[in-house]
Order: structure tokens, then C-alpha cells, then sequence
């Protein structure tokens, strides 16, 4: 019988590649890769953060490499380091992203304020992809994982450019994950609900209750990194060796109800 305090490295031998991986969700992932057996490359643009992060993970599992998601040659150079040091490249996370200030009248919103989301957040994504995919053909097997958000999936609840570039790469998703199947590629993504982080703190400094536990309706449980990196650990590893185009939500069923009807809220015996 396995004993419970050890941890089952469910990654023993791979590779990964986590875009974004400087801080936040990234880094979450990155130590959660690392603690199940996986060798990290961070690629991010904080330089000097992304290398702090790998020095305090340990530097035989994780490298940082520079790189902006929405340079191809960058992207280029980052899965060619990956494949110079280790050899290969099992697992992409596509998870750089950024936000901007969301301005909710869209007569508001300026045309390169929206292309600046949409070139990292999609043209990083397929950038990332592309790449990715050019490393993984010849092997005949991969995961490749998206950072998406429950506004890839329903509106009004942030920036157009944001909810835009979201619902992109569901499509990018499922697009991918048809033409590289051919291949035993599997591309996914991961839809997590909010995170207090920088990337979230114009939306959320105000009002970090509201953001963390109104919506949901599963109470008592307040979403973390960790639970975001470990539902891409679940599509990284061969547990998943059969899932590919999924839009994996990590939402404690936000995005399953609307919360103006409320049937159950009121049928509660407790209200
Ligand atoms: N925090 C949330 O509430 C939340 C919710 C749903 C989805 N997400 C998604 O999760 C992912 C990570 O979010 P986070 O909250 O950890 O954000 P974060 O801002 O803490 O981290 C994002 C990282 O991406 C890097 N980055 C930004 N632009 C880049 C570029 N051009 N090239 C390379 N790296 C770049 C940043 O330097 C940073 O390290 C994003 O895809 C985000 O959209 C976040």
C-alpha cells in the first residue's frame, strides 16, 4: 500500500515549458511539475524574478529563459532551449496573459489597448503552440494546456479585449487539438475563476470577497493557484492520456448557474 505522505510523481521524466511562469498561476505550476518528477523551463519577462523563482525550486529541475510570447523568435529560441538542455518537450502551458483596465462602455475602449491583449493573449497562445507542436511532432506525443478563464466561456464579468482573447483560444483549443490528435498531441485548456493577483488587482482590490466568494456557488472553499495548477497537472500527465479539446473550468460552479433565478438558494432548509 502506497504510503500517503509521499508524493506520486505523476510527471516522472517529462518536460515542461510554462509561459509566464515568473509568478502567480505559473509559478504554481511550475512547483507543482517540479514536485511530481518534471524538469521546468519558465519563460517569462520579468528576468530577474523568473530566475529567483527556478534558484528557489533548484536549478537541475528549472531554467529560466527570457522570452515575450508575442516575439516568434522568442518563442522560437524558448522551446529550442528546452529541447538543447533536456532533449525534449513533453508539456506546454500557454499561460501568459495580461489585462487591461477594462473600461465597461466599449465607445471607451481604444483600438490598441485591445490588440495589445490580443497579441499576448492569443497570438502568444498560437505562438506558443506552434512551436510547441514543432517539437512534439516527431515524437508523436504531447499535452499542450492553455491558461483560459470563465470568461472564455460566458460575458460581462470583465474587459471586452480580455473575454474576447479568452474565448479565442477555446477555439484555438479545439482547433489545435483536431489536427495534432493525427500526432498524439493533446491540447487542452484551463478555465480558473478569479485569483487575487497583480494581473487581477484593478478588479479585484475593492472588493477581494466579492470576487472570491459571491458568484461561486460552492461555499467554504476559496480558489488558489494551487488548485488551478493541479487541474493542469491532471491534463499534463498520462491520467488524462485521452482527453484532448477540452475547456476544463475551474469555477465551483460559476459559470453552471445564474444567480437570478437562485431556486436552490431559496429552497435551502438553512435560509
Ligand atoms: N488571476 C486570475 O484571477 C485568473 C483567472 C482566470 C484566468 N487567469 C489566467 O491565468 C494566467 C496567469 O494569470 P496570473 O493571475 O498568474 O497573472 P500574473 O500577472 O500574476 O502572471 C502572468 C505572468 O505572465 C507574464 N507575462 C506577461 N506578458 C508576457 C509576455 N508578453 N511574454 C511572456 N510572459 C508574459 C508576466 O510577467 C507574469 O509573470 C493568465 O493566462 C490569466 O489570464 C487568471
Amino acid at each position: 500500500m502506497e504510503n500517503s505522505s509521499e508524493v506520486v510523481s505523476r510527471l516522472s521524466m517529462k518536460v515542461a515549458l510554462i509561459t509566464g511562469g515568473a509568478q502567480g498561476i505559473g509559478e504554481a505550476i511550475a512547483r507543482l511539475f517540479v514536485k511530481h518528477g518534471a524538469k521546468v523551463v519558465i519563460a517569462d519577462i520579468q528576468d530577474k524574478l523568473g530566475h529567483a523563482v527556478c534558484k528557489d525550486i533548484g536549478l537541475d529541475s528549472a531554467s529560466f529563459v527570457h522570452c515575450d510570447v508575442t516575439i516568434e523568435s522568442d518563442v522560437e529560441s524558448a522551446i529550442n532551449m528546452t529541447l538543447t538542455k533536456y532533449g525534449r518537450l513533453d508539456i506546454m502551458v500557454n499561460n501568459a496573459a495580461i489585462l487591461d483596465d477594462g473600461k465597461p462602455n466599449i465607445v471607451d475602449n481604444d483600438q490598441s489597448t485591445f490588440e495589445r491583449v490580443m497579441n499576448v493573449n492569443v497570438t502568444g497562445v498560437f505562438l506558443g503552440t506552434k512551436h510547441a507542436a514543432r517539437a512534439m511532432i516527431p515524437a508523436r506525443s504531447g499535452s499542450i494546456i492553455m491558461m483560459g478563464s470563465v470568461s472564455g466561456s460566458i460575458g460581462g464579468i470583465i474587459s471586452h479585449a480580455y473575454s474576447s482573447s479568452k474565448h479565442a483560444i477555446v477555439g484555438l483549443t479545439k482547433n489545435t487539438a483536431a489536427e495534432l490528435g493525427q500526432y498524439g498531441i493533446r491540447v487542452n485548456c484551463v478555465s480558473p475563476y478569479f485569483i487575487p493577483s497583480p494581473l487581477t488587482a484593478n478588479y479585484t482590490q475593492d472588493y477581494p470577497e466579492k470576487y472570491s466568494n459571491v458568484y461561486s456557488n460552492l461555499k467554504g472553499i476559496t480558489l488558489r493557484e494551487k488548485d488551478v495548477a493541479e487541474a493542469t497537472l491532471f491534463l499534463a500527465s498520462d491520467e488524462a492520456r485521452y482527453l484532448s479539446g477540452h475547456n476544463l473550468v475551474i469555477d465551483g460552479g460559476f459559470t453552471v448557474i445564474n444567480p437570478a433565478f437562485g431556486l436552490f438558494a431559496r429552497a435551502s432548509p438553512n435560509e
